[in-house]
């Protein structure tokens, strides 16, 4: 009998299978095409203290093997999120994971608390709504001058650090890519206390409009996602693992059973996906099954038999 069972931090997933910040919103218009409930867990998008309205300009382009975007945290709002979604977030039986943005620390660690409050709230009503806060420090620092958070490692440790302080739901910090040192700032997250990491989020790239001679983003730069960033992101998930105890969810460019299984021998506990739900809109459920048939097939019975085998 195949298994596909696995936990992260303390909670358990039926599969591994976890559906990326950002491109899944918080599960609705998703759980109107199949049943979400056969998912591992979900990312909800990217929320902030204060509601925001996202970039102007182009939002969104394709490029080969893969998608730019630069839609700048689009989102409801933390307490918007806690009113309006959270209600149907309580009924959904996968993990449920809150990604937290900020630009400056004071707005991480209040969004941090109110996430926390809520919780206990519903904990002692004998409900929950959340499992966990995915951390996600590529936001602008502006505080530096819009460096991201999650460039440097002194700098990501004050968030984590306080972060990790203001909640008690299992905490995942979300690595760049761009980051100076991956590896190192995996380790800090290990040493500050997190439940675990998950990586990559997007590679900062551009596109040029050369009729108009300017870039396509009035903001310059993109994030890069999709298959052309999937064999750095292994790579970089791979380095990881070698380096910290806790668990890692892997990520970047993942559109099949194979490419998941790729990232489980790398030492990833779980994985998500991002844009290949824009591909293929029932993206989910088709990889569950499908990475049940490849076990199946390779007499595999559980994920823990391939799990950093490499
Ligand atoms: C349109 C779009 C919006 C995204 N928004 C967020 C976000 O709000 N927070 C976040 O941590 N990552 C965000 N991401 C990054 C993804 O969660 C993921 O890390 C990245 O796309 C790599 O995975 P993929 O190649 O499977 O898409 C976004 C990605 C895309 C394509």
């Amino acid at each position: 009998m195949t298994d596909i069972s696995c936990s992260f931090a303390g909670v358990s997933l039926k599969n591994p299978i976890v559906m990326a910040s950002g491109t899944f919103g918080f599960g609705k218009e998703y759980g109107a095409l199949y049943d979400i409930n056969k998912l591992g867990g979900l990312s909800g998008k990217g929320l902030t203290l204060h509601p925001k309205a996202g970039n102007d300009g182009i939002r969104v382009a394709e490029t080969a093997s893969g998608m730019l975007n630069s839609v700048g945290l689009e989102n409801p709002g933390i307490a918007a999120f806690l009113r309006e979604e959270c209600p149907r977030w309580e009924t959904l039986h996968l993990a449920r994971i809150v990604n937290l943005g900020g630009n400056t620390i004071d707005e991480y660690v209040e969004g941090a608390r109110l996430i926390d409050e809520d919780a206990a709230w519903r904990k002692r009503e004998g409900r929950t709504a959340v499992d966990m806060i995915e951390l996600n420090i590529s936001c602008p620092n502006v505080k530096a001058g819009g460096v991201a958070y999650g460039i440097k490692t002194d700098i990501a440790r004050q968030v984590v650090r306080e972060v990790r302080a203001a909640t008690s739901l299992p905490l995942v910090v979300k690595l760049s890519p761009n980051a100076e040192d991956i590896v190192g700032m995996a380790v800090m997250c290990q040493e500050e206390q997190a439940e675990g990491v998950s990586l990559i989020n997007t590679f900062s790239a551009m596109k040029i409009d050369i009729t108009k001679r300017r870039s396509v983003f009035d903001n310059m730069y993109a994030g890069l996602s999709g298959p052309a960033i999937k064999p750095i992101a292994l790579r970089m998930v791979h380095q990881v693992c070698q380096a910290v105890t806790i668990p890692v969810m892997g990520m970047g460019g993942i559109s099949s059973a194979e490419d998941i299984v790729e990232f489980i021998m790398a030492g990833a506990a779980v994985v998500q996906v991002g844009t290949y739900n824009f591909v293929h809109l029932r993206a989910g459920e088709q990889l569950v099954d499908d990475l049940t048939a490849w076990m199946s097939r390779e007499g595999i019975q559980t994920l823990d038999e391939i799990r950093g085998i490499l």
